[in-house]
């Protein structure tokens, strides 16, 4: 097991009596006897008290019931929302946690009823989804992926969890890990895009953020979830929930491994997915939970099915009924069932029936329990809940300023002709327009729980703390995100003809991503089209700012416009974070970890696709080649670009030419240069394709990043080191494999450009 149990002491509780209780308890008597090495021994014979009932209930983990819990405003309603019936349940053994619920007073009621007044007296652990921030709010994962910066991702995970832990929160439902290469589909916010290499490296940092360095014992430690396991972001059509089928091989070279990242970086617990996986849903998928991931992977941790997932088996047409559903996801692997409530009411009849062995019930339980021990939970059941800290350590200045930092650092400046950006503090009428100009709306993103977009500052706030004379700037809806406002354009076109420049914030609502927000269309909604040729018509210069969830299609006026920033939902800060961009204050540096395709049919779009037999050069549309009738098979912005406020070239390659032996390492190199008046921090992108091979292998892949910071003038010789285990693909055998031959490699600012490039032998 990845973090050993500590044991630590502490006298002083919340709940003074309920402690009281659990330490007289046989569950805190077992534990106490026990140093941590012999804890496991501990568990068993707490398991060895259990009855069938109680094990159920310790796999059974429910949707908080207290009023006005924000479990109730997340997913569908399903089970107990009667708070007073949910404690009862939790007296009686039949509930082992509790997710999405609401702050300290809450927790240290339930854990009062169980370790007070439940038989044997076992802890509640308490989960949520903890996303991106807490009551700090950080960019969502997508856009934070886009800072090719794990540090940054692994400072704000701990920030996260440092607020979560303090309101009582054990259990962090993230990071999502899922590779999202279908634009449509309006989960990828969750995660880190369409690269296998930055979905490794950001679901690591995410895990040791939200875990920590000191053990998950640790008062502000919480267990990081990896999910959804597995595929869950390849849903045909990018619809949610929807079917996927693909190779075993696909899986294992592009979806597996952040799941593997994970769990190299010691992951607590994984979720398994709803959808199925060729055939068969991966919640009662025994060659994915059991076969892969306890066998191959030797994962020790828990498993926990999503929202009603074993539920959803009867729909899938997998299960006829709730209790084949329950034994199905149990028998594969799902240790604990989330919100059907099918474990609690199916699984004693199960193992009476001897339909599920007892042994099997019992290792389930077993995680659970490890799980809660690991925690710290049986030491101090309280070490997590205490109403002082959760509003002391919450939203702390320092905390804010992180998150605009990570802000400032999520942006990615798409375009900027004639150098537009950065613009002039002082001296220019500014006309701020669009639906995202103004307000506390819209900030935070889709899918945080306990931050509020009341509590975030907006672009015009931002933009107005930092202009010479606040005066300068006019604010204009100009429409709606989806319905034109009676005279909102007429209202645009006047302060866009009053000002010097225009900034235009346009984009998607929270609601067109996250979970079951797919688009058929991942363009701008028509009325603010129709808003951004009008401002456009005026002349003005324009500078778009984009608030989105994926990578979207631009046209007309949008696409047109002479700078254009991608700035997502970037949280509290998201104001101030943007205002620091556009003026200079910090330069974008971060890079799109999804490309922006010219239109929605060209879904699913990806940089690393393979060339097929009859790839389309460069150039003019030529006939019988792959490539649609409207466009080349190419992106607008691809994967990995973003400009900085330098002026950046890549010198020639060195190392192209050379061997890299079996045990030696290839040293790459290229020399940037930043011939600007600007700082610029470039983040420097080593890709390769394997050019002939037993398997097709993809155009390009990335294999290692830098972020290289340059003033005005400076050069650096950027190198990497590349090895053969870099060079691993999954073979005919579905085994990793390398294979001699010829190599290209670019040192290049993203996956579409030449930038720095050869070729290599591997001998
Ligand atoms: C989502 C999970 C989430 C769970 C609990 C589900 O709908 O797919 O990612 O953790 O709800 O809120």
């Amino acid at each position: 097991m990845p973090n050993p149990p500590q044991v630590t002491r502490r006298a002083l509780m919340i709940g003074a009596g309920a402690v009281a209780a659990w330490a007289s308890s046989p569950a805190r008597a077992l534990m106490l006897g026990a140093d941590a090495s012999a804890l496991p021994g501990s568990v068993e014979t707490l398991i060895g008290q259990m009855t069938l009932e109680e094990k159920a209930g310790q796999l059974t983990l429910m949707a908080a019931a207290w009023a006005g819990s924000a479990a109730n405003a997340l997913n569908p309603v399903q089970g107990n929302t009667n708070y007073e019936r949910q404690l009862a349940e939790v007296e009686r053994g039949r509930i082992g946690g509790v997710f999405n619920g609401n702050g300290a007073e809450m927790a240290r009621q339930m854990q009062t009823a169980a370790v007070k007044r439940s038989r044997l007296k076992v802890p509640l652990i308490f989960a949520a989804d903890v996303i991106h921030g807490f009551r700090t709010v950080f960019p969502m994962p997508l856009a934070e992926a886009g800072s090719f910066d794990p540090e940054l991702a692994e400072r704000t995970a701990r920030i996260a969890a440092i607020e979560a832990t303090a309101a009582g929160i054990d259990w962090n439902f993230a990071p999502m890990v899922d590779v999202a290469r279908d634009q449509r589909w309006g989960r990828g916010i969750e995660g880190a895009g369409e690269d296998v290499l930055l979905g490794r490296v950001m679901a690591a940092a995410r895990v040791r953020g939200f875990q920590g360095r000191k053990g998950l014992a640790a008062q502000d430690a919480m267990a990081a979830c990896a999910k959804h396991f597995a595929a869950y972001g390849a849903a045909e059509g990018g619809l949610d929930y929807n079917t996927v089928d693909i190779s075993e091989r696909t899986l294992r070279e592009v979806y597996f491994p952040p799941f593997e990242a994970a769990l190299d970086a010691e992951v607590a617990t994984i979720m398994a997915s709803f959808n199925e996986l060729s055939g068969i849903p991966a919640t009662a998928n025994p060659w994915l939970l059991t076969d892969v991931l306890r066998r191959e992977w030797s994962f020790g941790g828990l498993v926990v099915s999503d929202y009603t997932a074993d539920l959803e088996l009867i729909d899938h047409g997998f299960a006829a009924d709730a209790r084949e559903a329950a034994k199905l996801a149990f028998l594969a692997g799902v240790d604990m069932s989330m919100q059907s409530g099918f474990y609690i009411q199916h699984l004693p009849a199960l193992v009476e029936a001897g339909e599920v062995p007892m042994a099997r019930l019992d290792e389930a339980v077993r995680r659970v329990l490890a799980l809660k021990v690991k925690l710290g939970l049986f030491d101090d059941p309280f070490r997590r809940i205490d109403p002082r800290r959760e509003k002391t350590r919450v939203r702390t200045p320092a905390h804010l300023q992180v998150a605009r930092e990570a802000g400032r650092r999520s942006i990615v400046l798409l375009k900027n002709d004639g150098d537009l950006l950065p613009l002039p503090r002082a001296g220019q009428k500014i006309a701020l327009i669009g639906p995202f100009a103004q307000g506390q709306r819209e900030l935070i993103g889709p899918w945080n729980v306990y931050g509020s977009d009341a509590e975030a500052v907006d672009l015009l706030t931002g933009v107005r703390e930092l202009v010479a004379d606040p005066a300068q700037v006019t604010a204009v809806d100009g429409c709606g995100i989806e319905a034109p406002i009676d005279g909102g354009i007429e209202q645009a076109v006047a302060a866009a003809a009053a000002a010097d420049i225009v900034i235009l914030a346009i984009g998607e609502s929270q609601r067109m991503s996250g979970e079951a927000q797919s688009r058929v269309d991942i363009g701008i909604p028509p009325a603010q089209m129709a808003l951004a040729e009008a401002v456009a018509a005026t002349g003005k210069p324009m500078v778009v700012l984009l608030r989105h969830g994926r990578g979207l299609v631009l046209e007309g006026a949008v696409k047109e416009a002479p700078a254009i920033l991608a700035t997502w939902f970037l949280g509290s800060m998201s104001g101030p974070a943007t205002a620091d961009v556009l003026f200079g204050v910090e330069g974008p540096s971060a890079r799109l970890p999804v490309s922006f395709p010219h239109a929605t049919g060209q879904q699913p779009y990806h940089y690393a696709h393979k060339n097929t037999g009859r790839p389309h050069p460069v150039g003019p549309l030529q006939e019988y080649k792959a490539r649609y009738r409207e466009a080349l098979n190419v992106a607008l912005y691809p994967f990995g670009h973003g400009l900085t406020y330098g002026r950046i070239a890549y010198g020639s390659p060195e190392g192209a030419g050379g061997t890299l032996t079996p045990g030696g390492e290839l040293r790459l190199a290229a020399t940037i240069t930043n011939s600007g008046t600007h700082d610029a921090v470039e983040v420097v992108q080593l890709y390769i394709q394997d050019q002939s091979a037993s398997i097709t292998r993809p155009v390009r892949e990335l294999k290692a990043f830098q972020r290289v910071a340059l003033k005005p003038g400076e050069s650096r010789r950027v190198e990497f080191g590349l090895k053969r285990a870099d060079l691993t693909f999954i073979g005919q055998d579905l085994k990793p494999t390398v294979e001699p031959g010829q190599f290209r490699f670019w040192i290049a600012p993203s996956a579409q450009a030449e930038g720095a490039s050869g070729v290599f032998e591997l001998s």
